[in-house]
């Protein structure tokens, strides 16, 4: 397989480690953080399923607020909305991976973007504040087309915004629905498996399977 000419990192999980939601969350509610941070992923990224399909979306700052009322509710915790605010703020600050910089720095030179159903908001403070800028070539959200992952019209929009066909494009996430979308999409995908969870079985199983992002256009 030839190397891509480019490629598209997803954010949250694969280049930006969300566990630093759990440390937070744990430091308010302490001893329920990690099932806290669980729930309110989960049904962070159910809702942008529901709102894509419901073609009623709020942004992800929007979403990621909601989702977090409703883990709280759900756990019975109670927090003010200061210390909500404080939470979803978690979100901005997000740590990188310990090898993201060093990947992204070895595929050089060629291009490697951000493709992410974040705001432009809430990414470009998280790519400055980890150190990552002088590696990415470019941020997209899924705030231009209107739609969230796994939808066609975002992972074309990197097509249409790098010039390039979709086979030669090395897609990297962390989260398996959205390396099946864009696999479905025709890109070349490599998975990184970071929790050793089963291949999706609703579409076509990814290129490759890494562990880490070190093994990621190896
Ligand atoms: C992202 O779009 C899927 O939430 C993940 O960055």
């Amino acid at each position: 397989m030839a190397v891509p000419d480019a490629f598209v990192f997803d954010a949250y999980g694969t280049l930006f480690d969300p566990l630093s939601v759990t440390a937070r969350a744990d430091a308010l509610v302490p001893g329920r953080g990690a099932e806290l941070a669980k729930l309110w992923r989960a049904k962070q990224l159910e809702y942008t399923w529901l709102g894509s399909l419901m073609e009623a979306r709020g942004d992800f700052r929007r979403v990621t607020e909601q989702a977090l009322d409703y883990a709280l509710e759900a756990l019975a915790l109670d927090l003010d909305a200061k210390a909500r605010r404080e939470l979803a703020a978690a979100w901005l600050e997000l740590a990188p991976y310990p090898e993201a910089g060093r990947a992204l720095a070895r595929l050089a030179p060629r291009p490697c973007w951000i493709l992410s159903n974040g705001t432009r908001a809430m990414l470009d403070p998280l790519v400055d504040r980890s150190g990552l800028r002088a590696h990415v070539a470019g941020v997209l959200s899924v705030d231009e087309v209107g739609v969230y992952k796994p939808s066609p019209r975002v992972y074309a929009l990197a097509c249409e915004r790098l010039a390039l066909p979709a086979a030669r494009i090395g897609f990297v996430s962390s989260n398996g629905w959205d390396a099946t979308g864009a696999k479905a999409c025709g890109m070349t995908v490599w998975w990184v498996n970071r929790s050793g969870a089963p291949v999706e079985r609703h579409g076509p199983p990814p290129d490759f399977v890494v562990r880490s992002l070190d093994a990621v256009g190896a």
